[in-house]
Parts: structure tokens; C-alpha cells; sequence
């Protein structure tokens, strides 16, 4: 479990200052999507970036189980990046010289190493016939799910996902909102932010940020299935 506790981010260039987070609170629990909704520059990647572990909070707190993330020290930070943490980015972000089946293993490296679940993830993504190729030789589709396979390839207790399918269309973004879903388990909480309303209604919890602010928390008992959505 997660919980963010009265996190601030004030972005300072020259005499310049954003305030980009204001006292945001909220949990993240296993077992359960957490979608987070908000317009364009509301403080959707700042809140993620920091919940990875990839940023700091200008003040407030990060609880991650009894660890204090948010008062660690850079090689522990470093760590939980490593092994607590899958991201998913919306354009992708894989290394582009290593094939498919490589950008996989290199993070299942990281932590497990095992091939196994290497073998069985890029199965439940697809792309078996495409593990040979190249990132510049799939389509947008094929590099998410490749980029969600390797979030996964560590077996990761936090899944955040940036706007995963912001370059998609939608046919393609319903089978990666799929592919999200069912990564959701005992072990993986998964975050997904996002600007679409309209998905929404798949989480277990939407947080509703605006201006870098918390607006509303929804608690959602019966989320509806990514076939339900509209893409419109
Ligand atoms: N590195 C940065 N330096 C200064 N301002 C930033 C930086 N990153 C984000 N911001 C500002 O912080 C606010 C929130 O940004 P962001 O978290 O990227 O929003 P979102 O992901 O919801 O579009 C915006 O006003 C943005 O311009
Ligand atoms: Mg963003």
C-alpha cells in the first residue's frame, strides 16, 4: 500500500516558481486501478514522477508499506525504482537498438532474471511473432505492449502508466487498457493517469486533479469492463 501524504511540488527556473502540486493526499492500493483525471498541466506526470521514485516532493510525504520513500536516500530511492516500480511512458521509451525479446529481458535483469516470465510475458502481449524485431519496425500498438511486458518483466508492485495510449488510436488504446487492467492482482497496484473522462469508470478509484490540486476522490465498487468504453 501507498499512501501520498500533503505532497507539494514547486518547480523553480530562475526566479521563475510553478506550483505544480498543492497538498495533494491519497492511497494506492494492491488489487486495485487507480486512475488519475485531470485536464493538460494539472499535475498528473509531476504526481507519477514522484510516485515512481523518479522525483522529489518539495515537502510531504511518500509511505511505501513502512518505508518513508519521500526521506530516503538517493541509492535507496534508486532501488525502489528498480524493484518496485514498472512505468509505463506514452511514447514508449524503448532502446531502440535492442530487439523486442532484449528490451524485456534487460528489465526482468534488474531484479528476477527470469526467463520463464520473460517467455510468458511477451505471450500475453502478442507478440511472440515480433520478438525478433526491432522497435522501429512495430507499430505504435506493439511498442506499448512491448513497453508494458518490460514494465512487468519485474514483477513490479507499482504499475504507473503515463497517458499510455495519448499517440494511439482506439481500437489499439482498448486492447492496452486491457492489457492494463488485467495486470492488476494481489501483488501489482496499477495507476493510470489520464485526460479521457470517458475511461474513467474502469478504475476501482479516480482522483480528480485540477490546477495541482485534489478535487475529488471517487470510490468505484463496480468498475465497468474497457469493452464499455467510449472512445468516441
Ligand atoms: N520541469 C518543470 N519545470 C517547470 N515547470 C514544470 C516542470 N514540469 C512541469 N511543470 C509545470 O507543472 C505543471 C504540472 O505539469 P504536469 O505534471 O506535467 O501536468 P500534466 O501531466 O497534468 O499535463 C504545469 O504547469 C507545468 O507547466
Ligand atoms: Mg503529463
Amino acid at each position: 500500500m501507498i499512501k501520498i501524504q500533503h505532497i507539494s511540488r514547486i518547480y523553480q527556473n530562475g526566479t521563475t516558481k510553478t506550483s505544480a502540486l498543492k497538498d495533494i493526499d491519497f492511497k494506492i492500493k494492491p488489487n486495485e486501478v487507480t486512475i488519475i483525471l485531470g485536464p493538460s498541466g494539472s499535475g498528473k506526470s509531476t504526481t507519477l514522477n514522484i510516485l515512481g521514485g523518479m522525483d522529489r516532493p518539495t515537502s510531504g510525504q511518500i509511505f511505501y508499506d513502512d518505508r518513508v520513500i519521500s526521506n530516503e536516500s538517493d541509492k535507496a530511492l534508486t532501488d525502489y525504482r528498480r524493484k518496485i516500480v514498472g512505468f509505463v511512458f506514452q511514447f514508449y521509451n524503448l532502446v531502440s537498438n535492442l530487439t523486442v525479446r532484449e528490451n524485456i529481458e534487460i528489465a526482468a535483469k534488474l531484479t528476477n532474471n527470469n526467463q520463464d516470465r520473460v517467455n510468458q510475458l511477451i505471450q500475453k502481449v502478442g507478440l511472440e511473432n515480433r520478438q525478433d524485431n526491432f522497435p522501429d519496425q512495430l507499430s505504435g500498438g506493439e511498442m506499448q505492449r512491448v513497453a508494458i511486458a518490460r514494465a512487468l518483466a519485474k514483477e513490479p508492485a507499482l504499475l504507473l502508466c503515463d497517458e499510455p495510449t495519448g499517440a494511439l488510436d482506439s481500437k489499439t488504446s482498448q486492447r492496452i487498457f486491457q492489457l492494463l487492467k488485467d495486470s492488476c492482482s494481489p501483488k501489482t497496484a496499477v495507476v493510470i493517469v489520464t485526460h479521457n473522462s470517458e475511461v474513467a469508470p474502469i478504475g476501482n478509484k479516480v482522483v480528480h486533479i485540477k490546477d495541482g490540486k485534489i478535487s475529488e476522490i471517487t470510490n468505484n465498487p463496480h468498475p465497468i469492463a474497457v469493452s464499455e468504453v467510449n472512445w468516441s
